[in-house]
């Protein structure tokens, strides 16, 4: 029937027979094929990062030589090295608020310095109120620019899932004056009925408060 939520879809069962911990990692995987934002060394902090799909996918993409932080509300048990693939960085994963001064300073701290890419895929506890979901989602990327003014390194990218809205819209424009370029994906592997996109925002300009 089309339209209708099938928990068990496809990526469910992909994921599964795969060893990825969550089907949103096919999300990540089709993003990074068309936007190519994960490279080989790169810091990457996942924000949102639980169970940890996303986080063993970046892990896989930046390789041995790069690191990968993963932040969510929830615990995310630490990695097997059966869930991860050969020649991945092994990441790291807090479990805390990202609005939260103290998780943030952690954050720095354990990466030593600033990271590359920051990815969020977080999703607020849906009220099935649509404009009270609404703006919670838009609030989660307000969140995840405000950890990118702290933690992103000049020239970096963030992506991040928004649900589409004209104050969704409002945001990414208040974006524009941050980034150099911002593109907008779908992704085939979201569910059919799911409205989200993700926005990629290359190019991180720091303002002179942030870079001082
Ligand atoms: C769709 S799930 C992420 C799935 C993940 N990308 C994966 O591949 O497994 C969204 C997550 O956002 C987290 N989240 C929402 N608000 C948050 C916040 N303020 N700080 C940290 N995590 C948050 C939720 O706890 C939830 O686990």
């Amino acid at each position: 029937m089309p339209g209708k939520y099938n928990r068990k879809d496809h990526f469910y069962k992909a994921a599964k027979s795969e060893g990825f911990r969550s089907r949103a990692a096919y999300k990540l995987i089709e993003l990074n094929q068309k936007a190519k934002v994960l490279r080989k060394g790169a810091a990457v902090l996942d924000l949102g990062a639980a169970p940890g799909g996303w986080l063993q996918v970046a892990a896989m993409a930046v390789g041995s030589g790069g690191r990968v932080f993963g932040v969510d509300l929830e615990p995310i048990p630490p990695f097997s090295p059966a869930e991860l693939k050969p020649g991945s960085a092994v990441p790291v994963t807090i479990q805390g608020d990202i609005t939260s001064e103290a998780v943030r300073q952690q954050l720095v701290q354990r990466a030593g310095g600033q990271y590359d890419v920051v990815l969020s895929d977080m999703s607020p506890k849906l009220s099935g109120i649509r404009d009270r979901d609404i703006a919670m989602s838009v609030e989660l990327i307000a969140m995840a620019q405000d950890v990118c003014c702290a933690l992103l390194r000049p020239g970096g990218v963030m992506l991040a899932k928004v649900f589409p809205s004209n104050d969704t819209e409002e945001l990414i424009k208040s974006l524009r004056d941050s980034y150099r370029r911002i593109e907008r994906v779908h992704p085939k592997s979201s569910r059919k009925t799911s409205r989200e996109l993700y926005i990629v925002c290359r190019g991180f300009v720091p303002t002179r408060e942030e870079a001082s």
